[in-house]
């Protein structure tokens, strides 16, 4: 009966152990790079989720609809190069379970208040490349550090810059002159149109 038992455990043990590359050599990051292709996927899911609220017809901001659903088809693209990349280099690449998201979390927030929120997400996404790339540092992996730098980091610091750019016009768009000379932003009416027109 123990025989058995052993014999049990060791088949499981071979159908789960995965398949060892023969191409794979200096590569020892799986688990950071499984992970940033989960977050990928997460932002992907994120951005779908924002551009379907914003096309909504009581929300009607198909400008922001339109950026968001770009966004949602470019993170898909930053999946894909992650996943490529690690199947090249013989990595065992997890497929990313697909993130439940929040469709009325939008609902309670500002425009700027997205905006804000998806710079702060993107900044993690950010730290989360760096984290990965002192990986590839600490292992003598140049090849693995060009394909960080030249296919991600310029293209983050880029779209940081147009997020950050994108919230300080909201702001100044809508801002409000109080009597007491203060200024407060509303992130709606008139100004929220016009900046909703120039992203379309
Ligand atoms: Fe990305």
């Amino acid at each position: 009966m123990l025989s058995k038992v052993i014999l049990l455990a060791l088949l499981v043990a071979i159908a789960s152990a995965a398949l060892q590359s023969r191409a794979r050599q200096n590569f020892n990051c799986d688990d950071l790079l499984n992970r940033q292709i989960a977050i990928e996927f997460e932002a992907s899911h994120m951005y779908l989720s924002a551009s379907n609220f914003f096309a909504h017809d009581r929300v009607a901001l198909h400008g922001f609809a339109k950026i968001f659903r770009a966004d949602w088809k470019e993170e898909l693209e930053h999946v894909e190069k992650l996943v490529n990349y690690g199947i090249m280099r013989g990595s065992n690449v997890i497929t990313p379970a697909v993130p439940k998201q929040d469709d009325a979390q939008w609902e309670s927030k500002t425009v700027c208040d997205i905006i804000h929120d998806t710079l702060n997400f993107e900044k993690k996404v950010n730290d989360h490349l760096h984290t990965l790339h002192k990986c590839a540092d600490a292992n003598y992996d140049p090849q693995f550090q060009d394909f960080i730098e030249s296919e991600f980091l310029k293209g983050q610091f880029d779209g940081n810059k147009e997020l950050a750019d994108l919230l300080t016009r909201l702001e100044r768009a809508t801002q409000v002159v109080h009597q007491n000379g203060t200024t407060t932003s509303t992130c709606d009416g008139l100004g929220l149109h016009l900046i909703d027109k120039e992203l379309q």
